[in-house]
């Protein structure tokens, strides 16, 4: 089976993964709903999709603002039909713990990445599902991450956000088939974006963002259950969440923090 989404939804379109996908999608027949926080990063990504062909509807919503993610929601659907494609990409990384002071966890940004990370997916997922489910039509994709296959000392409340994710699409997929909703589940290792631009630690297979949404694409066309990307990292960080504690801990508390 093989998907081809015309009307296509991105939270967090504005830079990086997102905004790599809404360009590989863009093309002439194409419907595009893509946001953000940042105008002037979210018009120029939609002035380059523009070009490419794709009829392109920009806005400005916090995805952890659940009011205003459900009116946007009602307004696409308004405004264009129930959507094909939903990916709920928009996230933060680093800063939960102090890197200089490793028992301080930072009760903001351990917060800001459970509203934006958790939080703001069920608000990208609750609004649309039920109106997939009456077209008996759909696809919803997860961005987690490598760092959802396990809690990682390095990035607990980001690792914890994207294990929380997994589990939800995964939990859901089987849910929902039956219905005609396809639910993917998308764990990239390191992309270039604006989330590691800050890593000032050596990141293993880095690729850059339009290659990971050539993967991510081929991915949803193909309804993967869950696209795990680049292999050898997913293998081995596959292989991290299923060693016990006592083997995996020590080696994991090396790794360096994100900030
Ligand atoms: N880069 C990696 O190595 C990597 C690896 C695995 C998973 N991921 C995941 O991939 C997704 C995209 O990240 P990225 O690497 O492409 O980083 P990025 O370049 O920083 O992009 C993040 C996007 O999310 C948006 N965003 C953040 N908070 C938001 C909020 N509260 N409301 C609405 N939009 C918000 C940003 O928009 P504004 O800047 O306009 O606010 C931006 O468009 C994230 O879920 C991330 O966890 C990334």
């Amino acid at each position: 089976m093989t998907i081809s989404p015309k009307n296509i939804v991105i939270t967090g379109g504005s830079s990086g993964i997102g905004a790599a996908l809404a360009k590989h999608y863009s093309g002439t027949g194409i419907i595009l709903h893509i946001s953000g926080r940042n105008q002037a990063r979210l018009t120029e990504v939609a002035d380059q999709c523009r070009k490419l062909g794709a009829t392109v509807y920009d806005v400005i919503v916090d995805v952890s603002n659940m009011d205003a993610m459900t009116n946007w929601f009602a307004l696409i659907c308004q405004q264009t039909g129930v959507p094909d494609l939903v990916v709920a990409n928009a996230g933060i990384a680093g800063g939960s713990i102090n890197a200089n002071s490793p028992a301080t966890i930072d009760d903001v940004a351990t917060r800001d990445i459970m509203a934006i990370n958790i939080a703001g997916v069920l608000n990208t997922l609750l609004p649309v599902i039920p109106r997939m489910v009456e077209q008996h039509h759909g696809q919803v994709a997860i961005i987690s991450s490598l760092a959802g296959y396990r809690g990682m000392p390095s990035s607990p409340a980001y690792s914890a956000s994207k294990v929380a994710v997994k589990a939800y699409g995964e939990a859901l997929r089987p849910r929902l088939a039956p219905y005609g909703v396809n639910v993917n589940v998308v764990m990239p290792g390191f992309v270039k974006s604006r989330i590691t631009d800050s890593n000032d630690f050596s990141m293993p297979m880095i690729m850059s963002a339009d290659t990971a949404a050539g993967i991510i694409a081929d991915g949803l066309k193909k309804n993967r259950a869950r696209i795990a990307f680049p292999l050898p990292m997913a293998f081995a960080m596959w292989l991290v969440g299923v060693l016990p504690p006592g083997v995996i801990d020590p080696l994991l508390k090396r790794l360096p923090s994100k900030i």
